[in-house]
């Protein structure tokens, strides 16, 4: 798979593209997504046509890119990655569709912060693979149509709920990531104890996956900092023990649960008396911004269903009282 990248983090590339799987096999758990996209990997190549766009929502780190990247390697494409912030113009996307090569694989992070006009050149390309562009000054103008060759688009979101209808319809493929269980994170983490040559107890890694939010990310994030706590003190294999002690110096609880996550949950129960609040005053009165809070942490606490959301505002649920023993004194 070859690879070009308009505008992405370099530094969080380089920490991660070490640890990125680069085929479905390697790729754990998304079970069913990853047997579905078998199929239409393998019927587009029987056919020899480009796969369908394919739309990859769900929160933070659970391995969108990650999923875009073994699409391209498995339909054997080159891929170009760009991030919809990146395309402030209607030129920049014309000129990223127009370096096309037949059957690449475009990734469009971030998709639903394309802003309209450029959204509006995607409508064709996706449906028709052309783009229309207006050449000429003032009153000599004219619409050309440009050719595209046929290609797939790989758009990935944190927000499906604000990407727009028309743009959405065009994705043959839309799916969701879920958190991974304990067991598919263990996989993660053994897998990337591996990569680092860092070997770890089996009861640690376990461990480790009950605390790392679902998201492998933040299991492969945390892995290195309890590797730097274990070889700091001389051990040549990370233990439970040592695996416990650094999460809770970095503040990690039994839930995985951060600071910002315990913010949250008190301000609910401490400041509006378990709720219901509106997202903006409770963001407000933590100092956090109410989007991450949305995009980053919600997601989560509903899971495990610590919060509510009701169309009055957050509710702290009984889960959340126990979590840090405090007595409720009221019914839901
Ligand atoms: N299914 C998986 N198996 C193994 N490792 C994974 C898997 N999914 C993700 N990872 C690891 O987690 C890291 C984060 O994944 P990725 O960057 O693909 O997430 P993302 O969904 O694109 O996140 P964001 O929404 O922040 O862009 C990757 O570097 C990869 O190492
Ligand atoms: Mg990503």
């Amino acid at each position: 798979m070859d690879r070009d990248v308009y505008d992405i983090d370099e530094h969080i590339e380089d920490e991660e593209s070490s640890l990125r799987p680069i085929s479905f096999d390697e790729y754990v758990g998304q079970t069913d997504l990853k047997d579905n996209l078998r199929v239409f990997v393998g019927a587009a190549k029987l056919r020899d046509e480009s796969l369908d766009h394919v739309l990859l929502y769900g929160p933070p780190g659970l391995g969108k890119t990650t999923m875009a990247m073994i699409i391209a390697n498995e339909m054997g494409s080159h891929i170009k990655i760009t991030t919809a912030p990146a395309i402030e113009k209607t030129g920049d996307l014309v000129a990223i569709l127009t370096s096309l090569n037949p059957g690449d694989v475009l990734f469009i992070d971030e998709i639903h912060r394309l802003n309209k006009v450029v959204e509006e050149i995607l409508y064709p390309a996706m449906e028709d693979y052309c783009v229309d562009v207006v050449i000429g000054k003032e009153n000599t103008t004219r619409s050309v149509r440009i050719d595209l060759p046929p290609f797939t688009l790989v758009g990935a979101t944190t927000r499906a709920g604000d990407i727009s209808a028309p743009l959405r319809d065009r994705f043959g493929i839309v799916a969701k990531l879920d958190y991974y269980s304990q067991d598919e994170l263990t996989q993660i983490i053994s897998r990337t104890s591996g990569v680092y040559g860092m070997n770890m107890d089996e009861e640690a890694k376990v461990e480790l996956a009950k605390r790392s939010r679902g998201t492998p990310r933040i299991a492969n994030r945390l892995f290195r900092r309890v590797r730097d706590f274990a070889q700091y003190f001389g051990d040549d294999i990370i233990t439970q023990d040592r695996t416990k002690e650094a999460l809770n110096r970095l503040k990690v609880d039994q839930l995985g649960l951060d600071d910002v996550d315990r913010r949250y949950l008190l301000g609910i129960i401490n400041r509006f008396q378990g709720g219901p609040v509106g997202l903006e005053a409770l963001a407000a009165s933590i100092g956090e911004e109410s989007v991450t809070l949305e995009d980053v942490y919600e997601p989560y606490l509903l899971q495990k269903g610590l919060i509510k959301r009701t169309h009055r505002g957050r509710i702290a649920t009984q889960a959340a009282y126990d979590h840090f023993h405090i007595p409720r004194d009221f019914d839901e």
